[in-house]
């Protein structure tokens, strides 16, 4: 994710931005610029790469001035080029800004924006933000950028200054942006760990807000431009605490970033009813109509979201899917022809099975696509077609965040194949994409069960074994409950199809194995989950039901109850999940283990 840094005050604005800067570098990024106004002089300094490499070569912190802003850009819109590093300008080249999040009404702004005149110089939606400002200012900066927020559809954090004006300006809409407020000095950040060395006390901007800092002053508006007051909030993390959002661990701050990031994922990808991704996937109309069959290959949490794929694209789109592991797919031999479309999954992008079962099915003429959270990594630099993972850097070896955007992007390849294909007519496609803009909210309410979720674990924390069970969709999940379980506490947890069970696991079960189950409401195997269930009970088993809110069948057998909301059957795996994620980080914690760097666990796994 991009990160956003801005000063006003008594002293130098430069070094103090590249040191804030560099505590949001954790976010992930592949370019930087910062830009400073010495007197009415505009002086800005941008490229590609690191932080360090940057300032090695065009020496950031040495610029004059003491009202400044500055950017780590991780590509959205637009190439990783020096023109679309950030900060960007308008044509007056006076106004200055960084943008954290996407604008997804860029294309029809722009195309305005050029009508009357204005050039533009990168590929950036963020551009058009400043030219937007340039059009609407006729002296109040504060006034021109009220009037092109309006226009705004998408996310954004902004840090907006001008040569001819002693003010910094801040604004937000779904992308986290706070306001530090110091001695003659205020600062504006993407999140805390950037200026918690100058300053503790902050104001959280809510969406759709700007805030008008001087050196002295921090004044906040909502859009029609009516002021607002905040209480100043005061922090008590330290800096490592910071980076964790004040989290415990990355585990945790990235399960909780799990709605942000699954906004961010379909942020400018989703129109009423349409998908919009056929930029990202460089196969015409005519390819995909004459894909034959999709093989995914990926490892471990991977390979599950690959299996809820599998449901997902067999179920919408009508293409056969086999979901091998990469490991396993690369030494035999596959089938694979120029019909064959091969999905690649992976969080890091650096997996060396994957890497290679992706070699293999390009030798023999298979098309690529790409599902990975790391531009740039060498899965992503191999494929055809890349499409991204907007989760930000996943720290946690445990992948959590980046699982569910990867079910969230392969949502979005299925929609869009479905509708290309002609399986998927306009009306299923708009319920389609309904249901997938309300996951963010939903999963929200799940994570509001955190504490509840926290007592169970502390019931079976102590605990040697676990099963998961789960059926059609939710068979993956019992997968990812489980091993979610195993890599964290170091429990034997075992995901098993429920209706399997019978046929050897149910010799497991007593009151000292907790079973747990993923039983939410379907028209398809709850009756059967139900059976299942019901198999365990009657032979002692304790069960711990994932089910749907409002469910009143299922809590009458069971033993412990945790609930999500409901949404279409296919969607259904991103909110059971969650509660599962929050198990197993309970228990590993619990039983101190050390959560986000588990024993023997690496978060890439680059050798074979
Ligand atoms: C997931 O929690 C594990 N850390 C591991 O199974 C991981 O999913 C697997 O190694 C694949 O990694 P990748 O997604 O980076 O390819």
């Amino acid at each position: 994710m991009c990160g956003i840094v801005g000063y006003i005050g008594n002293r130098k604005a430069a070094p103090i931005l590249i040191k804030g800067l560099k505590k949001l570098e954790y976010r992930g990024y592949d370019s930087a610029g910062i830009c400073t106004l010495n007197d009415k002089e505009v002086i800005i300094k941008k490229d590609i790469g690191k932080i360090e490499e940057i300032d090695k070569k065009i020496s950031l912190t040495n610029l004059e001035g003491n009202i400044g802003i500055s950017h780590c850009r991780w590509a959205t819109h637009g190439a990783v080029t020096k023109e679309n590093a950030h900060p960007h300008t308008d044509c007056s080249g006076k106004i200055l800004i960084v943008h954290n999040g996407i604008i997804e009404n860029y294309s029809e702004l722009k195309s305005e924006l050029e009508k009357k005149g204005h050039k533009f110089k990168s590929e950036t939606d963020t551009e058009i933000i400043a030219h937007l400002v340039e059009e609407n200012y006729k002296g109040n900066l504060k006034e021109a950028v009220l009037k092109a927020l309006k226009r705004l559809e998408g996310s954004y954090a902004l840090g907006i200054i001008h040569s001819e004006h002693d003010e910094l300006i801040a604004a937000r809409n779904e992308s986290p942006l706070i306001i530090g407020m110091g001695d003659g000095e205020n600062f504006i950040s993407s999140d805390v760990p950037a200026i918690l060395g100058d300053t503790k006390k902050v104001v959280y901007l809510d969406n759709k807000e700007i805030a008008v800092l001087t050196k002295d002053n921090v004044e906040l508006f909502d859009l029609d431009g009516k002021k607002k007051d905040k209480k100043v909030e005061e922090i008590e993390w330290n800096a490592e605490q910071a980076q964790k959002g004040g989290f415990e661990h990355f585990m945790l701050k990235e399960i909780f970033e799990q709605p942000q990031v699954i906004s961010e994922t379909i942020n400018g990808r989703l129109e009423d009813s349409d998908v919009l991704i056929n930029d990202e996937i460089k196969l015409s109309e005519k390819e995909i109509k004459e894909i034959k069959r999709i093989i995914i290959v990926a490892c471990g949490t991977s390979w599950h979201a690959g299996l809820v794929g599998e449901f997902m694209i067999e179920e919408l789109a009508k293409i056969p899917v086999e979901v091998e592991y990469a490991s396993e797919f690369r030494y035999r031999d596959p089938i694979v022809d120029k019909n064959t479309v091969v999905i690649a999954i992976s969080q890091s992008g650096e997996t060396a099975d994957t890497l290679a079962a992706l070699r293999e099915a390009k030798k023999k003429g298979a098309k690529i696509i790409s599902i990975v959270n790391v531009k740039g990594s060498s899965i992503d630099r191999e494929s055809d077609s890349t499409i991204y993972t907007r989760a930000g850097p996943e720290i946690g070896v445990a992948s959590t965040k980046a699982f569910t955007s990867q079910l969230v992007v392969l949502y979005l390849i299925t929609v869009y194949f479905g509708k290309v294909k002609g399986v998927l007519p306009a009306e299923q496609v708009r319920n389609r994409v309904r249901d997938l803009r309300k996951l963010p909210l939903q999963m929200q309410s799940v994570l509001e069960e955190n504490d509840y979720i926290k007592l169970h674990a502390k019931q079976f924390y102590k605990k040697t074994n676990a099963l998961y069970l789960g059926r059609g969709i939710n068979y993956p999940i019992a997968l990812e409950g489980a091993l979610k379980l195993k890599e964290v506490s170091y429990i034997h947890a075992e995901g098993y199809p429920a209706a399997e069970m019978k046929h050897g696991p149910i010799a497991l079960i007593d009151k000292e194995m907790p079973v747990v189950v993923i039983a939410t409401k379907d028209n398809i195997t709850y009756k059967k989950v139900l059976s299942n269930i019901q198999e365990v009970k009657s032979r002692g088993g304790v069960v711990i039901a994932i089910e749907s809110k409002g469910d009143e069948e299922v809590k009458k057998i069971v033993d412990h109850n945790l609930y999500v909301p409901e949404n279409s059957y296919i969607l259904t795996p991103l909110l059971a999940v969650i509660p599962l994620q929050l198990f197993a980080y309970y228990v590993a914690v619990m039983r101190g283990c050390d959560v986000d760097r588990p024993r023997n666990l690496a978060k890439a796994v680059c050798v074979e």
